[in-house]
Formats: structure tokens, C-alpha cells, sequence
């Protein structure tokens, strides 16, 4: 396929858009550009019929080459609720020429006139190649183990709602710890990048298989052992283990092989997994969060996931404040 050199593109005018032209991921923005999405997410939440028709006669692509519930449904929510219409396009991504058709579907559908792009897909770095060859705007809802910052933007404005932070998202004091597979997790590289910038400490813990020390690279912390920082914490987010992701080649008979990154489930539950018990340790006030899928009964039981705890509910309700205000500031304003 003939290359063609980077499309240029030029950063949203209107005041609110954080200068940005599309949202790839959370690393590098400064804490006034997060501020400024957080904010817009905020407005959002205020004042949802305030943008019923915002969008009204523009189209959003949603491209989603992985499997997705929640992500796809919120985006699809969002879009609805600014008056867009809405493609979904998916697919699954197993040929070898991935990057060519990742990027061929993506300027198809571009073609057709979609007023942004949501782009999921399996490749880290995927979203980053797609918005390089389209000009229109594009919204990574996850690649490969790379970035997922519309879930890192709704996981730290959830935490500032939990936490009277509303008026300026300044996490300063509290403890977050990111406990489970944060090695193969997206989500955490984005909560990674948002929580440390506007202030809180993070903690990666987990087995080192999954929390490997060379995370201290991100800003934070990592540590093997759960129980002695419970009482330390104001929220904890736990983290499927991403078993799909360990697939190691393919043996004759095509089927991969997978290589569990863990001993066992009783091991992993004995040191990691959120119990009553060990909820019952934590502060008062503290929050247990979950981006889902929930693996129950692994890293989270159902009585903590459904307890006074848990605002991983709020999450999703939140999600679909922060997407329609990343829709308004990407596709709002490129008319
Ligand atoms: C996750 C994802 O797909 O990145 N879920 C989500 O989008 N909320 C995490 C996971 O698959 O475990």
C-alpha cells in the first residue's frame, strides 16, 4: 500500500477544545489541558439537555476492531445524547497486514463524511496510526496495552466527585493504588498519567509479573504486597487480569498457546484479590473502583463490587459525560 505522508492537523479553534486535535492518549497533556476535558465533562453532567442538538446532522465512525461493552455503548450514548447519528463499524483484526487495514477502513470510512473517528483496536499504538492518516479527529477507546483516556479522564473525574474535588480536580493527598494486572492494562497507563498529573500518588501493586518495578518509570510506586498499604489508601482501583493477552505463537493446530501470567487463581486471590476483609481495612472514606469487565470472585468479590464502597457504577455514568464532552470539544468545533 503507497504511503502517504502524515495528514496535517490543525488544533481545534474553540477555547474549550485544550488545543487538541485528537485524543490519542493522556501522557504529555499538561494538567490545564486535563483540567480543561474535566471541566467540559463537568458542564456535561450539569447540564445534559443544554447539547441535545450540538451535533445534530454530523455523523461519529465508530471503529472497533476489539471486543467492547461498555466503551462502544458509551460512546454510542454519547453521541445520541449531542443529536449525532452514529456507524459502527467492527471488525476482527487477525491478519497479518493489520496496520494496512486498520488505516484502509479508517479513510473509507472518513470518506463517507463521519465528523470524528472512535477507534479501538488490539495494536498499542493503532489509534496514534490512524489519526496520523485521516484529518479528521480521532478518539483511541483503547489500544492494545497502550492508552484508553476517555476511561483514565472518567476514572479521575469520578475520584474528584468522590472526593469534593469538582471545583479544579486537584488530587493532591489522596493515595490511589492501581492493584492487579497493570503490566497488559491501558486503562492503567492513562489513569496513570491523569492521577499523578493533577496530583495524587499512585501505587502499582500486584505479583511482579503483572506490577513489574520498571513501572516506577510512570511516576509511581509499585509494591507486591496489598495488605500492608491498606489503611494508607483513599481509593483502589482493581484490574481484570487480561488473559487474552498472554497468548505466546501458534502451534500447529492454530490454536495459541497461552501462558497464564499467574500461578494460579487461589494464589493470586490469597495476596491480591479485594475481599470483604480486606475492604474492611481500608479508611473510612476510601473508594473501590473497577473499569469492567469484572472477573467476580477473582481480583474482586461481589460483595465489595455491589457494597457501600463501590462507585465502579458511577464510573460508567460518568463515562458518558466525559465522552460527550470530548465529542463537543473534537467533533464540535471542526465545521
Ligand atoms: C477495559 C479495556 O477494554 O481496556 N475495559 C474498559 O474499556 N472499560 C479493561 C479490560 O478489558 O479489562
Amino acid at each position: 500500500m503507497a504511503t502517504r505522508a502524515a495528514t496535517r492537523k490543525i488544533p481545534r479553534t474553540s477555547p474549550d477544545a485544550a488545543g487538541l486535535s485528537d485524543l490519542v492518549g493522556l501522557q504529555g497533556l499538561t494538567g490545564a489541558q486535563l483540567r480543561a476535558l474535566l471541566g467540559a465533562t463537568r458542564e456535561m453532567a450539569d447540564h445534559p439537555g443544554k447539547y441535545a442538538n450540538l451535533l445534530a446532522g454530523r455523523i461519529i465512525g465508530n471503529l472497533f476492531f476489539e471486543d467492547s461493552t461498555r466503551t462502544r455503548t458509551s460512546f454510542s450514548v454519547a453521541a445520541q445524547r449531542l443529536g449525532a447519528g452514529l456507524v459502527d463499524v467492527m471488525g476482527a483484526t487477525s491478519s497479518v497486514k493489520k496496520g494496512e487495514t486498520l488505516i484502509d477502513t479508517a479513510r473509507n470510512v472518513e470518506a463517507m463524511g463521519v465528523a470524528a473517528l472512535v477507534v479501538r483496536a488490539r495494536q498499542s499504538g493503532a489509534a496514534e496510526l490512524i489519526a496520523r492518516a485521516v484529518a479528521c479527529p480521532v478518539i483511541n477507546a483503547g489500544d492494545g496495552r497502550h492508552e484508553h483516556p476517555t476511561q483514565g479522564l472518567l476514572d479521575a473525574y469520578t475520584i474528584s466527585q468522590s472526593f469534593d474535588r469538582l471545583d479544579g480536580f486537584d488530587l493532591k493527598d489522596l493515595k490511589v493504588a492501581i492493584v492487579g494486572d497493570v503490566a497488559a492494562s491501558r486503562v492503567a497507563r492513562s489513569a496513570i498519567a491523569a492521577l499523578t498529573t493533577l496530583g495524587a500518588r499512585v501505587v502499582c501493586v500486584g505479583p511482579p509479573a503483572l506490577c513489574p518495578k520498571g513501572l516506577g518509570a510512570l511516576g509511581v510506586a509499585v509494591s507486591h504486597d496489598l495488605d500492608a498499604l491498606l489503611r494508607t489508601l483513599d481509593v483502589v482501583m482493581m484490574l481484570r487480569i487480561q488473559f487474552e493477552r498472554y497468548a505466546e505463537g501458534a502451534p500447529g493446530n492454530g490454536e495459541p498457546i497461552r501462558r497464564s501470567p499467574i500461578a494460579g487463581v487461589r494464589e493470586y486471590r490469597e495476596m491480591y484479590a479485594l475481599t470483604p476483609s480486606r475492604a474492611a481495612r481500608l479508611k473510612e472514606r476510601a473508594i473501590v473502583m473497577h473499569p469492567g469487565p469484572i472477573n467476580r470472585g477473582i481480583e474482586l468479590d461481589a460483595e465489595v463490587a455491589d457494597g457501600p464502597r463501590s462507585v465502579i457504577l458511577k464510573q460508567v455514568a460518568n463515562g458518558v459525560s466525559v465522552r460527550m464532552a470530548v465529542l463537543k470539544m473534537l467533533a464540535g468545533s471542526s465545521a
